[in-house]
């Protein structure tokens, strides 16, 4: 059976745009400044630039590497490199990614109907509230649980899964066509923002808070999980999406370089929006809180409703911010729906059109499972409505240990079963910068260990929560099966992933063709 045309990039600022637009994302406004303010501000840094170069920056090139190399999606170079088990993880990979897409997703609906609510109802008294006890102040705050307790976010999945369909229908073409507005428009808008936060009074000071530096917090290996996760979610790596990617650049791309720029703009951008969100916190004494979905949708919105200059600078900056999350966030979810639709495209012949199609109806449907309003606790906690607490369940597993392990197993099958030598000549072979054999090093050794280490010390306080109770969250008697088992999603986490990779790997099969390097 022929492979459908494989699409090409227009240019390598177009592929530098769609791949910095795939890894900047949620994940560098508000999880980062969240992640950053909750394992001990500027202590943070620390671990987290550890793990951009050590991990983050050897892993994308090992992403882009493989698809360059094979011209192929996730799963079939994986199968390419070490055969069967090879392609499983690819599978699983994008099984673990897909879920985080559809609370991602669901997230963005949520910044959908704030983006509706900053032109006007997100600062006013906010009304119908049902089950939620409106706080004092923050109207941002029941605004946003009055949205999530009504059925109306259901509507803005449906447009972001339309939307994201639209976006890849016709592949790497329309991608490209979309991050050459989305990304720069990104870039302005941010930078709109930091000058506004540092231009405020003591707006200069918050960013002490992100850079003060606690360094008894760096005993604590819960800051070294949250280092290398956030580094993983916000690189877009363990996703499988950067080698579908990769592999529509033409046979002369430097991966090296583009894997060293990517990082390195996202991770710039990442930083000047914790200056952007700390100063602007800061300048109203607002405290930020560690979760992450607060931070987005009732603590910087906070700070917006105090700027100065009135109800023009308020709606402005609110629009700009939503907006600026929107952008981010879809130029995001592409890259998964594009990584998913190429794996599928190249194992079972099927046209780009009918493959978005399906993952779209499914999509939403799975989506749809993070809206449920049900009021599961009246206490306004996190776990606010049923939608919430599912959302917080599976980020607990997908998010926190999902990513790790695919990076544990790709650097585990490339750097033994293939051969780190192999990737790195591959490598260098177009690239100016020319890896040396650190580079192996890192890939068979100390990679998988740093991840075998974080892994297990996570493993070890998960079970001492369990056992000590810590970890049960206080929720409505209906659904209390669920916050006492944690335990139970993990389950579900994994049946579901490991059949549906499991299913993929074994149905159908590749043609057999030689490798083109
Ligand atoms: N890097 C993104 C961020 O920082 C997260 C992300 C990457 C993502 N790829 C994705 C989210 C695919 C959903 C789907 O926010």
């Amino acid at each position: 059976m022929p492979h459908h045309e494989r699409g090409q990039w227009g240019s390598r600022v177009g592929f530098i745009l769609a791949a910095s637009g795939s890894a900047i994302g949620l994940g560098n406004i508000v999880f980062f400044s969240a992640n950053a303010y909750k394992f001990g501000g500027g202590a943070f840094y620390l671990p987290y630039l550890i793990a951009l170069f050590v991990i983050g920056m050897p892993i994308m090139m090992l992403e882009f590497g493989l698809g360059h190399y094979t011209r192929r999606a996730f799963p079939e170079s994986l199968y390419k490199v070490a055969g069967k088990k090879g392609e499983f993880v690819g599978w699983w990979a994008l099984m673990n990614a897909s879920f985080i897409t559809l609370y991602y997703i669901t997230i963005l609906g949520w910044v959908m109907g704030m983006f509706a609510g900053a032109a006007g109802g997100l600062w006013k008294e906010a009304t119908a509230l049902t089950g939620f006890d409106m706080p004092s102040l923050g109207n941002p705050h029941g605004y946003f649980f009055a949205m999530l307790s009504s059925w109306r976010p259901l509507i803005f999945v449906v447009i972001v899964w339309g939307l994201n369909g639209l976006l890849v229908r016709r592949g790497v073409s329309s991608i490209e066509a979309a991050v050459r507005w989305f990304v720069p428009l990104m870039w302005l808008f941010m930078i709109l923002l930091i000058v506004r936060g540092v231009t405020l009074e003591n707006g200069i000071q918050g960013i002490w808070v992100l850079f003060t530096p606690d360094f008894t917090v760096m005993r604590d290996p819960a800051v070294w999980q949250g280092a290398f996760s956030q580094i993983f979610f916000t690189l877009s790596l363990g996703f499988g999406v950067l080698t579908a990617y990769s592999s529509y650049l033409p046979k002369d791309a430097d991966n090296t370089n583009n894997a060293i720029l990517t990082s390195l703009m996202n991770c710039g951008f990442e930083y000047i929006a914790g200056v952007a969100v700390f100063a602007i916190l800061f300048a109203f004494a607002i405290v930020p809180t560690a979760s992450t979905l607060a931070m987005m949708f009732f603590v910087v919105p906070q700070g917006i409703a105090q700027l100065p200059g009135g109800d023009p600078a308020i709606i402005g900056f609110g629009l700009l911010f939503f907006l600026l999350l929107l952008l981010a966030g879809l130029s995001s979810s592409v890259s998964l729906v594009e990584g998913l639709a190429a794996s599928v495209i190249d194992k079972f012949n099927v046209s780009r059109r009918r493959a978005v199609t399906l993952f779209c109806v499914f999509g939403t449907l799975g989506s749809a499972i993070f809206t449920l309003p049900h009021v599961v606790n009246p206490s306004l906690s996190d776990n606010g409505t049923l939608g919430l607490t599912l959302l917080d369940l599976t980020d607990h597993w997908a998010f926190s240990y999902g990513l790790l392990i695919v990076g544990l197993l790709e650097c585990l099958l490339v750097g033994w079963a293939f051969g780190a030598t192999r990737l790195r000549e591959h490598l260098n072979k177009n690239s100016h910068f020319k890896l040396n054999v650190i580079y192996d090093v890192l890939i068979k050794f100390v990679i998988p260990i740093l991840i075998i280490y974080v892994l297990v010390m996570a493993v070890k306080s998960e079970l001492a929560g369990l056992y000590g109770s810590a970890y049960v969250p206080n929720f409505s008697e209906t659904f209390s099966w669920l916050a006492g088992s944690p335990m139970a999603v993990l389950l579900i986490w994994l049946v579901v992933t490991v059949g549906l990779a499991a299913l993929f790997t074994f149905k159908g099969s590749y043609p057999d063709e030689g490798r083109d390097s």
